[in-house]
Protein backbone atom coordinates (compact mmCIF):
# COMPACT_ATOMS: atom_id res chain seq x y z
CA UNK A 1 0.00 0.00 0.00
CA UNK A 2 1.19 3.75 -0.76
CA UNK A 3 2.70 5.23 2.04
CA UNK A 4 0.46 8.31 2.00
CA UNK A 5 0.31 8.73 5.97
CA UNK A 6 4.28 8.15 6.21
CA UNK A 7 5.41 9.90 9.69
CA UNK A 8 2.42 11.32 10.51
CA UNK A 9 1.17 10.97 14.24
CA UNK A 10 -2.08 9.52 14.60
CA UNK A 11 -3.58 8.54 17.88
CA UNK A 12 -6.95 6.43 17.32
CA UNK A 13 -9.67 6.20 20.47
CA UNK A 14 -11.29 2.70 21.01
CA UNK A 15 -9.24 1.37 18.70
CA UNK A 16 -9.13 -1.75 20.85
CA UNK A 17 -11.47 -3.30 18.48
CA UNK A 18 -14.43 -2.73 15.89
CA UNK A 19 -13.97 -0.06 13.38
CA UNK A 20 -11.03 1.48 15.28
CA UNK A 21 -9.30 -1.41 15.57
CA UNK A 22 -9.33 -1.43 11.30
CA UNK A 23 -8.26 2.12 11.14
CA UNK A 24 -5.16 1.51 13.28
CA UNK A 25 -4.01 -1.74 10.73
CA UNK A 26 -4.96 0.49 7.72
CA UNK A 27 -3.44 3.65 9.19
CA UNK A 28 -0.65 1.89 10.03
CA UNK A 29 -0.05 0.34 6.60
CA UNK A 30 0.19 3.30 5.34
CA UNK A 31 2.84 4.40 6.98
CA UNK A 32 1.40 6.40 10.10
CA UNK A 33 2.84 5.87 13.66
CA UNK A 34 -0.76 5.23 15.62
CA UNK A 35 -1.59 5.65 18.63
CA UNK A 36 -3.70 2.88 19.90
CA UNK A 37 -5.86 3.14 22.71
CA UNK A 38 -8.46 1.79 24.41
CA UNK A 39 -10.16 0.63 27.69
CA UNK A 40 -9.34 -2.75 27.37
CA UNK A 41 -5.26 -3.19 27.91
CA UNK A 42 -5.15 -7.15 26.90
CA UNK A 43 -7.05 -6.01 22.97
CA UNK A 44 -4.38 -2.40 22.72
CA UNK A 45 -1.37 -4.70 23.21
CA UNK A 46 -2.91 -7.45 20.72
CA UNK A 47 -3.48 -4.77 18.51
CA UNK A 48 -0.23 -3.21 18.63
CA UNK A 49 1.97 -6.54 18.52
CA UNK A 50 -0.47 -7.03 15.42
CA UNK A 51 0.65 -3.96 13.60
CA UNK A 52 4.56 -4.49 14.28
CA UNK A 53 4.12 -7.72 13.31
CA UNK A 54 2.78 -6.17 9.79
CA UNK A 55 5.97 -3.97 10.14
CA UNK A 56 3.89 -1.02 11.25
CA UNK A 57 5.36 1.47 14.01
CA UNK A 58 2.42 1.28 17.05
CA UNK A 59 2.41 2.65 20.62
CA UNK A 60 0.23 1.85 23.69
CA UNK A 61 -2.03 4.78 24.65
CA UNK A 62 -4.47 3.31 27.48
CA UNK A 63 -5.96 6.28 29.26
CA UNK A 64 -9.92 6.30 29.74
CA UNK A 65 -10.51 9.23 27.81
CA UNK A 66 -14.17 9.64 28.73
CA UNK A 67 -12.64 12.02 30.47
CA UNK A 68 -11.40 15.90 29.71
CA UNK A 69 -8.20 14.92 32.29
CA UNK A 70 -8.25 11.43 30.06
CA UNK A 71 -8.12 12.98 26.76
CA UNK A 72 -5.54 15.51 27.08
CA UNK A 73 -3.52 12.85 28.88
CA UNK A 74 -3.76 10.57 25.69
CA UNK A 75 -2.96 13.33 22.90
CA UNK A 76 -0.64 15.56 25.01
CA UNK A 77 1.03 12.57 25.93
CA UNK A 78 1.38 10.73 22.77
CA UNK A 79 2.22 14.07 21.13
CA UNK A 80 5.01 14.99 23.44
CA UNK A 81 6.37 11.21 23.26
CA UNK A 82 6.59 11.42 19.38
CA UNK A 83 7.67 15.12 18.86
CA UNK A 84 4.21 15.59 16.48
CA UNK A 85 0.81 15.29 16.15
CA UNK A 86 -1.06 15.27 13.06
CA UNK A 87 -4.37 12.89 13.08
CA UNK A 88 -7.25 12.34 15.65
CA UNK A 89 -10.12 9.72 15.29
CA UNK A 90 -12.74 10.62 17.46
CA UNK A 91 -14.48 6.66 17.51
CA UNK A 92 -14.72 5.30 21.13
CA UNK A 93 -18.29 4.86 22.39
CA UNK A 94 -20.51 2.97 25.10
CA UNK A 95 -23.86 2.41 23.65
CA UNK A 96 -27.32 0.98 25.36
CA UNK A 97 -30.46 1.14 23.03
CA UNK A 98 -33.05 1.94 25.47
CA UNK A 99 -37.02 2.55 25.01
CA UNK A 100 -38.36 5.78 25.97
CA UNK A 101 -39.45 4.59 29.46
CA UNK A 102 -36.19 2.62 29.70
CA UNK A 103 -33.87 5.24 29.37
CA UNK A 104 -32.10 6.08 32.86
CA UNK A 105 -29.97 8.98 33.95
CA UNK A 106 -26.49 7.02 34.70
CA UNK A 107 -26.88 5.57 30.79
CA UNK A 108 -27.23 9.02 29.33
CA UNK A 109 -24.28 10.19 31.25
CA UNK A 110 -22.07 7.58 30.17
CA UNK A 111 -22.82 7.88 26.56
CA UNK A 112 -22.39 11.45 26.76
CA UNK A 113 -19.53 11.58 28.12
CA UNK A 114 -17.99 9.44 25.63
CA UNK A 115 -19.94 9.51 22.61
CA UNK A 116 -20.14 13.78 23.06
CA UNK A 117 -18.04 15.32 25.56
CA UNK A 118 -15.29 13.63 24.50
CA UNK A 119 -15.43 14.41 21.13
CA UNK A 120 -14.96 18.05 22.33
CA UNK A 121 -12.01 17.42 24.46
CA UNK A 122 -10.47 15.66 21.50
CA UNK A 123 -10.86 17.98 19.81
CA UNK A 124 -9.98 20.67 22.09
CA UNK A 125 -6.75 18.74 22.28
CA UNK A 126 -5.51 17.69 19.37
CA UNK A 127 -5.64 21.69 17.92
CA UNK A 128 -3.13 22.53 21.04
CA UNK A 129 -0.71 20.09 19.66
CA UNK A 130 -1.13 20.35 15.98
CA UNK A 131 1.78 22.07 13.98
CA UNK A 132 1.01 26.09 13.11
CA UNK A 133 2.38 25.25 9.69
CA UNK A 134 1.22 21.42 8.79
CA UNK A 135 -2.23 21.72 10.76
CA UNK A 136 -3.81 18.22 11.18
CA UNK A 137 -6.62 16.17 10.29
CA UNK A 138 -9.36 15.31 13.06
CA UNK A 139 -11.94 12.64 11.90
CA UNK A 140 -15.24 11.81 14.47
CA UNK A 141 -16.96 8.82 13.84
CA UNK A 142 -20.63 9.61 14.15
CA UNK A 143 -23.45 7.34 12.62
CA UNK A 144 -26.41 7.17 9.85
CA UNK A 145 -28.02 7.34 13.15
CA UNK A 146 -27.45 10.95 13.55
CA UNK A 147 -29.42 11.21 10.10
CA UNK A 148 -32.13 8.94 10.23
CA UNK A 149 -34.27 7.84 13.26
CA UNK A 150 -34.95 4.09 14.88
CA UNK A 151 -36.90 3.14 18.00
CA UNK A 152 -34.45 2.69 20.60
CA UNK A 153 -32.31 5.58 20.10
CA UNK A 154 -33.09 8.64 21.57
CA UNK A 155 -29.96 8.74 23.31
CA UNK A 156 -27.72 7.70 20.72
CA UNK A 157 -29.51 9.09 17.82
CA UNK A 158 -29.26 12.45 19.52
CA UNK A 159 -25.61 12.10 20.50
CA UNK A 160 -24.89 11.56 16.36
CA UNK A 161 -26.44 14.06 15.55
CA UNK A 162 -24.95 15.95 18.12
CA UNK A 163 -21.19 15.17 16.53
CA UNK A 164 -22.03 16.15 12.95
CA UNK A 165 -23.09 19.73 14.43
CA UNK A 166 -19.62 19.52 16.44
CA UNK A 167 -18.05 18.83 13.18
CA UNK A 168 -19.02 21.84 11.14
CA UNK A 169 -18.23 23.85 13.77
CA UNK A 170 -14.92 22.53 14.89
CA UNK A 171 -14.07 23.03 11.01
CA UNK A 172 -15.42 26.25 10.73
CA UNK A 173 -13.07 27.51 13.65
CA UNK A 174 -10.07 25.69 13.24
CA UNK A 175 -10.38 25.83 9.16
CA UNK A 176 -7.46 29.20 9.38
CA UNK A 177 -5.42 26.62 11.25
CA UNK A 178 -4.97 24.22 8.74
CA UNK A 179 -7.09 21.76 11.01
CA UNK A 180 -9.60 19.84 9.09
CA UNK A 181 -12.68 18.36 10.76
CA UNK A 182 -14.82 16.31 9.10
CA UNK A 183 -17.01 12.95 10.34
CA UNK A 184 -17.92 9.61 9.11
CA UNK A 185 -21.32 8.29 9.49
CA UNK A 186 -21.74 4.46 8.96
CA UNK A 187 -24.60 2.61 8.75
CA UNK A 188 -24.78 -1.13 10.73
CA UNK A 189 -21.32 -2.60 10.60
CA UNK A 190 -21.05 -6.19 12.46
CA UNK A 191 -18.57 -5.43 15.72
CA UNK A 192 -18.39 -6.53 19.07
CA UNK A 193 -20.02 -3.22 20.35
CA UNK A 194 -23.38 -4.05 17.66
CA UNK A 195 -23.59 -7.72 18.83
CA UNK A 196 -26.22 -7.47 21.41
CA UNK A 197 -28.54 -5.80 18.70
CA UNK A 198 -28.54 -7.43 15.67
CA UNK A 199 -30.12 -10.35 14.83
CA UNK A 200 -30.61 -12.06 11.33
CA UNK A 201 -33.90 -11.07 10.72
CA UNK A 202 -32.42 -7.37 11.56
CA UNK A 203 -29.76 -7.82 9.16
CA UNK A 204 -31.81 -9.22 6.56
CA UNK A 205 -34.08 -6.08 6.18
CA UNK A 206 -31.18 -3.60 6.15
CA UNK A 207 -29.24 -5.54 3.43
CA UNK A 208 -33.18 -5.46 1.41
CA UNK A 209 -33.07 -1.60 1.62
CA UNK A 210 -29.46 -1.59 0.91
CA UNK A 211 -28.35 -0.36 -2.64
CA UNK A 212 -25.05 -2.12 -2.75
CA UNK A 213 -26.72 -5.28 -0.95
CA UNK A 214 -24.96 -6.14 2.00
CA UNK A 215 -24.28 -5.10 5.79
CA UNK A 216 -20.93 -2.69 5.62
CA UNK A 217 -17.73 -3.75 6.85
CA UNK A 218 -15.00 -2.47 9.20
CA UNK A 219 -12.66 -2.19 6.34
CA UNK A 220 -15.09 -0.01 4.31
CA UNK A 221 -15.29 2.71 7.19
CA UNK A 222 -11.46 2.17 7.94
CA UNK A 223 -10.93 3.50 4.48
CA UNK A 224 -13.29 6.18 4.46
CA UNK A 225 -11.92 7.50 7.62
CA UNK A 226 -8.04 7.31 6.30
CA UNK A 227 -9.04 8.95 3.56
CA UNK A 228 -10.62 11.70 5.31
CA UNK A 229 -7.05 11.41 7.83
CA UNK A 230 -4.74 12.10 4.64
CA UNK A 231 -3.53 15.05 2.48
CA UNK A 232 -5.86 13.20 -0.70
CA UNK A 233 -8.68 14.94 1.45
CA UNK A 234 -6.72 18.36 1.86
CA UNK A 235 -9.91 20.50 0.94
CA UNK A 236 -12.33 18.51 2.05
CA UNK A 237 -13.48 19.70 5.52
CA UNK A 238 -16.64 19.71 7.66
CA UNK A 239 -18.27 17.28 5.68
CA UNK A 240 -20.39 14.28 6.83
CA UNK A 241 -19.57 10.90 4.89
CA UNK A 242 -22.46 8.60 4.96
CA UNK A 243 -20.24 5.37 4.54
CA UNK A 244 -23.65 3.26 4.49
CA UNK A 245 -24.55 1.46 0.73
CA UNK A 246 -26.62 3.93 0.02
CA UNK A 247 -29.06 3.25 2.61
CA UNK A 248 -29.66 6.82 4.14
CA UNK A 249 -31.25 8.49 1.28
CA UNK A 250 -32.74 6.12 -0.90
CA UNK A 251 -36.02 4.33 -0.51
CA UNK A 252 -35.82 1.09 -2.30
N1 LIG B 1 -20.60 -0.93 14.36
C1 LIG B 1 -21.60 -0.22 13.88
O1 LIG B 1 -22.61 -0.74 13.37
C2 LIG B 1 -21.54 1.28 13.94
C3 LIG B 1 -22.43 2.01 13.14
C4 LIG B 1 -22.39 3.40 13.19
C5 LIG B 1 -21.48 4.03 14.02
N2 LIG B 1 -20.64 3.29 14.79
C6 LIG B 1 -19.70 4.02 15.66
O2 LIG B 1 -18.39 3.54 15.37
C7 LIG B 1 -17.58 3.66 16.55
C8 LIG B 1 -16.93 2.31 16.84
O3 LIG B 1 -17.93 1.34 16.97
P1 LIG B 1 -17.63 -0.23 17.02
O4 LIG B 1 -18.88 -0.90 16.60
O5 LIG B 1 -16.35 -0.50 16.35
O6 LIG B 1 -17.50 -0.40 18.62
P2 LIG B 1 -16.76 -1.49 19.51
O7 LIG B 1 -17.56 -1.56 20.77
O8 LIG B 1 -16.49 -2.74 18.74
O9 LIG B 1 -15.39 -0.77 19.82
C9 LIG B 1 -15.35 0.42 20.58
C10 LIG B 1 -14.14 0.38 21.47
O10 LIG B 1 -14.11 1.60 22.25
C11 LIG B 1 -13.58 1.29 23.51
N3 LIG B 1 -13.93 2.30 24.49
C12 LIG B 1 -15.14 2.53 25.05
N4 LIG B 1 -15.05 3.49 25.97
C13 LIG B 1 -13.75 3.92 25.97
C14 LIG B 1 -13.04 4.90 26.72
N5 LIG B 1 -13.65 5.62 27.65
N6 LIG B 1 -11.72 5.07 26.48
C15 LIG B 1 -11.09 4.31 25.53
N7 LIG B 1 -11.71 3.35 24.82
C16 LIG B 1 -13.03 3.16 25.03
C17 LIG B 1 -14.19 -0.07 23.83
O11 LIG B 1 -13.46 -0.76 24.84
C18 LIG B 1 -14.15 -0.78 22.47
O12 LIG B 1 -12.99 -1.59 22.31
C19 LIG B 1 -18.51 4.16 17.64
O13 LIG B 1 -18.41 5.57 17.73
C20 LIG B 1 -19.89 3.76 17.13
O14 LIG B 1 -20.92 4.55 17.68
C21 LIG B 1 -20.65 1.93 14.77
Amino acid sequence: MTKVLEGRVALITGSGNGIGRATALRMASMGAIVGVNDLKLEFVEKVVAEIERLGGRAVAVTQNVSTRDGMRNAVLGFAKQQGRFDILVNNAAWVRYQSVPDIAPETIERMLDIGFKAVIWGIQAAAEVMDAERGGAIVNVASVAGLVSAKNSIVYSGIKAGVMGITRAAAAELGARKIRVNAVAPSAVPTEGTVRNRNAELDARRIARTPLGRLGTVDDIAKAICFLAGDEAGFVTAQIMAVDGGITVTNI
